[in-house]
Formats: structure tokens, sequence, C-alpha cells
């Protein structure tokens, strides 16, 4: 299975980057209850691959993703942690190489057509696209739609509630990613009633959109 088909009918993924691997099960737990049914754990932090495992040992309704990833040892660790899908800012053969040999479900990243063309030439109709609001945000996501229908994306980058909706709205959106529905600072403070109230709100525009 692709990660486009394991992810499909999932519009809203919550992007964590985690300080405290013990903080990881109590997030997936709030994720979950409130509707959300993926999580991507970014390869930002030295407790991250902990943070999969825990999630991937004591959640296992949820599917647990690894993000920013950029080798192929990073590949291997988080596979071997039970993630069960792998997001990267861009790609290389060298990852895309080793994404292959143990077909793991995998979302590379695009910016431009011609990197987005290269990714689709591998197979790749589900891409992400980072920094989004940066690249261009939703005017850039519908003029990429035009000449490269085939693709859809997950941008990321700069989306919060002010603006997801418009980005869900677009036909070459599968989903959106982003921090604001858990960070940092919520997490530091172990608030998953805040970060439970934010999450039931992001999973209420996935399902209206
Ligand atoms: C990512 O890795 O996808 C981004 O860091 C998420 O961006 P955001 O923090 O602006 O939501």
């Amino acid at each position: 299975m692709n990660a486009a088909e394991l992810l499909a009918g999932t519009r809203v993924v919550p992007v964590v980057v985690i300080d405290d691997p013990n903080a990881a099960v109590p997030l997936a737990k709030t994720l979950l209850d409130a509707g959300l049914r993926a999580i991507e754990v970014t390869l930002r932090t030295s407790d991250a691959i902990e943070a999969i495992r825990n999630v991937a040992a004591e959640v296992p309704d949820i599917l647990i993703g690894a993000g920013s990833l950029r080798t192929p040892d990073q590949i291997e660790a988080a596979r071997a942690a039970g993630a069960i899908f792998g997001v990267s800012p861009g790609s290389s053969s060298r990852l895309l190489d080793a994404v292959d040999e143990a077909e793991f479900p995998f979302i590379p990243g695009a910016i431009t057509p011609s990197e987005s063309l290269a990714l689709l030439d591998r197979g790749y109709d589900l891409q992400k696209l980072f920094p989004a609001s940066i690249a261009g945000g939703v005017p850039y996501l519908k003029a990429l739609g035009a000449p490269v229908p085939e693709v859809s994306f997950m941008p990321t980058g700069g989306i919060s509630s002010d603006n997801a909706a418009e980005y869900l709205a677009l036909p070459n959106v599968a989903c959106i990613g982003g921090s604001w529905i858990a960070p940092q600072a919520l997490l530091a403070d172990r608030d998953f009633d805040a970060i439970g109230k934010i999450a039931v709100s992001a999973a209420n525009l996935a399902n209206a959109g």
C-alpha cells in the first residue's frame, strides 16, 4: 500500500515536534479521540524515534508517520520504531531508493513543476509541498494544478485554523499538515485539554472539507 492509499480520506495530519517522548502517547490518544486518525512525528529532536516507538506500541489505531526524513538511516530507524509512513520536505535519489527497497509508504516533497514531475515519474502522485505558505500558498497550489493535475499535495508550513479550509477546498490538496494542532508550547505544558479542543476543530474542518 502506498502513502496515498494509506492516508486516503485523512484530510488533516498534525505535525509534531516532540521534546518529551512520554508526551507522545497522551498526545496521540488526544488526537484520536478528537477524530484525527494520523500523526506525523518529525525527526527533528533526539526523542522523536522513541516517541514513534511509544505511539506505535500503545496507540495502534492511529496512523503513525515519521516526518522530516532526510537520510536512508532515518528511514530504517523510523520503520524499526513502528512508523507506517514517512514524509520528507524534499527527496533525493538515495532517499527514494531506500524507500523503494523498504517498500515504505512515503510522501516526498516538491515545490517546482520539475520536482513534481520527477516524483510523478517515480510513482508519487501524493507529494508534500513545504513550506507551503512561503512557496506561494493557495494561489501557488491552484496554479500548479493546471499543468500537473495528476499530482495531489499535502501542503504544510504556515497552515493554521485561519487558512486551513482554503487549502482543503483545492482539488489538488489531498490533505494538509501542520503544527498548529499540537504546538510545542502546549505540549511542553502537557495541556492536552487545549490540544484536544484545537484537534476537534481541525477534525471538523476535515469533515466539512
Ligand atoms: C513541517 O515539517 O511540515 C512543518 O514544520 C510544519 O509547518 P508549521 O510548523 O508551519 O505548521
